[in-house]
């Protein structure tokens, strides 16, 4: 099967420099969403038909087995699928798709493209309660679709048709190309619609027949901020359904956010507002508290995320404790059993088992060894304005609060840095460590005070 995507159009109400294919509805593309379903069914080839702005959806999307064609001008559907069919082969089954539908789902295109074989016409078609706006299904007394017949050229009789045309199909390729070399724009819009080849099948008694999707949420356009939006918490209302049905806890499904790959095991639970990006893994017994930001992470089982968390590119393992107010930044690897406290930043680092950094910190390029205890305030000074170095702490060491490692610098296993300490050398294992001015009382010393009092 080849597949023909529709994306021509400008998408003018989008009111947007970004082509509206583009436009991103759970962190991807609204084309991509159609590409995955139409690569799910197997197509050998996926041919894009776009117009204005069709540079940028190539250079973002671009991949071996799509073949790009502009459209311009942009004269109807029918003639966007024409430019398509110099890329056909004649003996394939042609499934036209929209690159702004972005919901359209793999088995509701498998039972289509089922009922278009023996070289059958096959229309995805729906019945709305209100169908204002869009082609009406036209059949016979004994039920059989003789037509489309799109909203502007009408009459009110067919206007009270229920049934409409999704625009999604399926056809057999070499019919496909001599009908759509014979269809005419004599219509109210002067377009060449490819809604015309029904009546031309029937004509030469090729059997049309019409496949209900799913979900009539699979049929939705976008043409629209809102209804980019009213899209969007679709998608994520069937997102957090399925992780309810896996025996996630979700303290409420409306507030979930899940833009990539959302793995869970047993026994999880995210409150709410939380956003979840990329490829992210929770182990069994995770609880995720409200208003946290994981993108490209995995936790291990029984690790608490408390709320107001930041985590990107961060590994953790079992029982760990991160946040409230945590910031793990890409290369964050830690071991079982770490504490990652409030105003805690770590980036492109290893904690090692059962260490805590609990409060404002800073730790980047740095291997930290096993319980570690990481005072309040400790900042590892890792970048001179040019380089970046890194900083080493060995098992068992203390660093006292407000220490400043200037890196490179190696902390001994079992030292103990004192509180204010600037380590500018490599601290020996197992000893005080001190960098700190002598403290001294004045017992003489006076307070100015104003002039004139
Ligand atoms: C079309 C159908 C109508 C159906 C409706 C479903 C025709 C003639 N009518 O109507 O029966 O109910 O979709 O939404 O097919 N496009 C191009 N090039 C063009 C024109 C359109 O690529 O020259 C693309 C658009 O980007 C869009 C899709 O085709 O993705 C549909 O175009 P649109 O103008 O929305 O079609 P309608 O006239 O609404
Ligand atoms: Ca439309």
């Amino acid at each position: 099967m080849e597949v023909v995507i529709l994306a021509a159009g400008q998408g003018k109400r989008m009111r947007s420099a970004l082509p509206k294919v583009l436009h991103p509805l759970a962190g991807r593309p609204l084309l991509a969403h159609v590409l995955a379903s139409a690569r799910a069914l197997g197509a050998r080839r996926i041919c894009v038909v776009h117009g204005h702005g069709g540079e940028a959806v190539r250079a973002r999307l671009d991949a071996p087995d799509l073949v790009w064609v502009e459209q311009n001008p942009q004269l109807g559907t029918g003639h966007a699928v024409i430019q398509a069919v110099p890329h056909l082969s004649a003996d394939s089954r042609v499934l036209v798709l929209y690159g702004d539908v972005p919901l359209i789902g793999a088995p509701t295109l498998a039972r289509l493209m089922d009922a278009a074989e023996r070289d059958r016409l096959a229309l995805l078609t729906v019945e709305l309660d209100d169908p204002t706006g869009y082609g009406r299904i036209l059949r016979d007394d004994a039920g059989c679709v003789r037509r489309i017949v799109e909203e502007k050229d009408a009459t009110s009789d067919e206007r009270c048709v229920r049934e409409i045309n999704t625009g999604i199909l399926v056809a057999p390729a070499a019919r496909l190309r001599d009908w759509l070399g014979r269809i005419g724009n004599d219509n109210a819009q002067g377009e060449y619609y490819l809604t015309d080849i029904v009546g031309l099948a029937v004509d030469e008694g090729v059997e049309v027949v019409t496949v209900a999707p799913d979900d009539v949420s699979e049929t939705l356009g976008v043409n629209s901020k809102a209804q980019l939006a009213a899209l969007e918490r679709m998608f994520q209302a069937s997102v957090a359904n399925r992780l309810m049905d896996a025996g996630v806890t979700l303290v409420d499904p409306a507030r979930l956010d899940v833009r990539g790959e959302l793995l869970c095991g047993r026994d999880v639970e995210i409150d709410i507002n939380c956003v979840f990006e990329g490829r992210v893994e929770l182990g069994d017994g995770v609880v995720v508290g409200a208003h946290c930001v994981l993108r490209n992470v995995k936790l291990g089982n029984g690790t608490r995320v408390a709320p107001f968390s930041h985590l990107d590119g961060t590994a953790a393992g079992e029982v760990c404790v991160l946040g409230p107010f945590a910031r793990t930044r890409p290369g964050t690897v830690l071991a079982d059993g770490v504490h990652i406290g409030n105003f805690v930043e770590i980036k492109n680092s290893r904690i090692a088992d059962d260490s805590k950094a609990n409060h404002l910190s800073y730790i980047g390029d740095t291997d930290v060894g096993a319980r570690v205890n990481i005072g309040a305030g400790t900042i590892t000074c890792n970048y001179d304005g040019a380089n970046k170095y890194r900083t080493e702490i060995g098992d068992d060491a203390f660093i006292g609060s407000d220490t400043q490692l200037v890196a490179p610098v190696r902390v001994g296993r079992g030292a103990t840095l004192g509180a204010g300490t600037t380590l500018t050398r490599d601290a020996p294992p197992d000893q005080l460590t001190v960098s700190r001015a002598r403290q001294q009382s004045y017992a003489n010393w006076i307070r100015p005070a104003r002039k004139g009092e």
